[in-house]
């Protein structure tokens, strides 16, 4: 595959709700670079194996080579369930090869309109932008991040509990990390931010502080 030529890559892993799709979000707004969660592909597939038990991987082929990138925002993914289900998929192989051909094309060859691009997941890093120009592992700590993801859930008007969200994301941090194929975890070329105890504007300042410099751009954008 032929990669476009001088664009800006970064890379984020992290487990999940440390805020790094916020920070990815206002990195591609302010860089004007095509972000892509990740997360979202395997949301998708998680919920057709909850409409449909039967689902195999010709019709999961099919979905992703159709998909459009406005399939991946619908509500219905963010729930509990969906994540559950998402982590469940992921751990196959066979349907992580299906979704990286569609991640690597996102990556290396982002729509002309954009300078670059930016992906979060779990083995963007490790993976699948192994040679990107910026690497990033963003964590918090458990209870931090259950809280956050518990008032998104609030403001989304789903019920559930924070315990359930707590005990949710612990399961997928255990699934997640301690699987056989691409695990989540922090490559030594990823810079650590540690969310904890950062906003999410000082959070997208640490970073851009970062990236600036190494672009070697001045200023107070
Ligand atoms: O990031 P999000 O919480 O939406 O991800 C849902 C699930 O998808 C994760 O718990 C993980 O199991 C899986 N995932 C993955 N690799 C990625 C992104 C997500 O395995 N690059």
């Amino acid at each position: 595959m032929k990669k476009r030529k001088n664009i800006i890559t970064i890379a984020i892993d992290s487990p999940a709700a440390a805020g790094a799709g916020t920070v990815a979000k206002n990195l591609a707004q302010h860089y004007k670079l095509f972000y892509l969660d990740t997360g979202k592909l395997y949301r998708l597939i998680g919920k057709m194996k909850i409409s449909n038990k039967n689902t195999n991987y010709k019709m999961i082929k099919y979905k992703i080579k159709n998909l459009k990138i406005s399939d991946l925002n619908k509500i219905e993914l963010l729930n509990n369930k969906v994540a559950a289900s998402a982590s469940i998929v992921a751990r196959d192989n066979n349907i992580r090869s299906i979704v990286k051909n569609f991640q690597i094309l996102c990556a290396y060859n982002p729509p002309r309109n954009f300078k670059g691009s930016i992906l979060d997941g779990r083995d963007i890093t490790s993976v699948i932008m192994k040679d990107a120009m910026f690497k990033f592992y963003i964590t918090a700590n458990l209870k931090v991040r259950a809280k956050r993801r518990f008032i998104e859930f609030k403001k989304l008007k789903k019920k559930t509990s924070y315990n359930q969200v707590l005990k949710s994301l612990k399961k997928r941090d255990n699934l997640d990390k301690n699987r056989k194929h691409s695990p989540l975890k922090r490559t030594e070329d990823s810079i650590l931010i540690n969310t904890s105890k950062l906003s999410k504007k000082a959070c997208f300042l640490k970073i851009k502080r970062i990236i600036d410099k190494k672009l070697n751009i001045n200023g107070n954008i």
